[in-house]
């Protein structure tokens, strides 16, 4: 490989973690990555577009509650078809396994939008997660820069294309769903949103020679209103329960789509629709691969409770726009890692 070329872990044959990847105790994980729980609540959602019969109004109920208790669910029978989601994975995996100087013709580093990236971190985090990812900006469709949408193995941008139409209407039927649940029209999380964005990013975590020592993805909540991923049958994402305390690895399930709903959805809920809590782990067995599609409201979308239940208060201050939301966040993860690390 050329020299100054970026540690790629998918082609690290190394028996002990570099410093870098290696994580604070209270970071490390507490759960192995096989470990299942089948905790999280699991949807169906065959009949949700039935408005006469007695099965929507059972589906809705499943997805507010497992809203309200955990954030987080996995749906079943939700009109992806299966045909595109194997093409989209088949994609995913040939790409990670290109040559290093193939990958790095997307390299994303200083600023690049869309492309690929390794083990990205947040800028001034001393800490980096085991993956390598690959992004697209797919909505809204003037944002698409084709250019940093790579080019091999060939035939991505059809796929890219399609799954990201499809799940954007996916999360349209899911917002509806909560929209009604907090009393509003079911165009209301939507119309919140201004003009959707959508992201999709494409996380590949290579085995890892340590894995008790570092994370595939650091403990976090999605910024966004709701996140729809897909993963194989390795294992690896975990979630919390009992308001933080203990990690559960989700059951990885063909076909399913896990649901996170991120910061913007919590928000617009007044705090009614939990935020998920979650990470990814790693394994020294197998590598694993996921695909998150993230939906998130325009930059300049407002971010302010849209229904305030009786006797609740605004769970925020003042209304701002989603980018000012997003900026407070990156700047309290910062704050939070610089204290950790002057109180080492
Ligand atoms: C994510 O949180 O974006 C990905 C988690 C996973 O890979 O399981
Ligand atoms: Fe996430």
């Amino acid at each position: 490989m050329a020299p100054g070329t970026p540690f790629l872990p998918t082609i690290s044959d190394e028996k002990t973690l570099r410093a870098s990847f290696v994580r604070d105790e209270d970071e490390r994980p507490k759960v192995a990555y096989n470990q299942f729980s089948n905790d999280i609540p699991v949807i169906s959602l065959e009949g949700i577009d039935d408005q006469e019969g007695g099965r929507r109004a059972e589906i809705c109920k499943k997805i507010v509650e497992a809203c309200e208790d955990w954030g987080i669910f996995q749906v079943l029978d939700h009109g992806v078809d299966t045909t595109l989601v194997s093409e989209m994975t088949r994609h995913a995996r040939e790409f990670f396994a290109l040559p290093p100087e193939e990958k790095l013709r997307f390299d994303m580093t200083g600023g690049k939008k869309g492309g690929f990236i390794v083990s990205s971190h947040l800028q001034g985090e001393a800490v980096q997660d085991w993956r390598e990812i690959v992004t697209y900006f797919s909505y809204p469709l003037a944002g698409r820069d084709y250019s940093r949408w790579p080019d091999k193995p060939e035939g991505w941008k059809p796929v890219v294309e399609s799954y990201s139409e499809n799940l954007m209407g996916l999360a349209n039927k899911l917002l509806g769903v909560l929209s009604e649940a907090m009393g509003l029209d079911s165009d209301a999380l939507t119309k919140a949103c201004v003009d959707m964005d959508q992201k999709v990013v494409i996380n590949f975590y290579p085995k890892c020679p340590q894995p008790d020592l570092t994370l595939g993805l650091k403990r976090h909540t999605d910024p966004g209103t709701i996140t729809l991923l897909l993963q194989d049958q390795v294992g690896g994402l975990q979630a919390t329960k009992d308001g933080g305390k203990t990690w559960i690895t989700v059951q990885p399930i063909e076909g399913a789509f896990v649901v996170n709903l991120g910061d913007h959805g919590h928000f617009l809920s007044n705090g009614r629709f939990k935020n998920a809590d979650h990470q990814a782990v790693v394994n020294s067995n197998t590598s694993r691969l996921s695909i998150a599609t993230f939906q998130n409201p325009a930059p300049n979308a407002i971010v302010y409770p849209l229904a305030i239940r009786e006797g609740e208060k605004p769970i925020m201050e003042e209304s701002i726009t989603f980018a000012e939301m997003y900026k407070r966040k990156m700047a309290r993860d910062l704050e939070l890692a610089r204290q950790k690390k002057l109180a080492k």
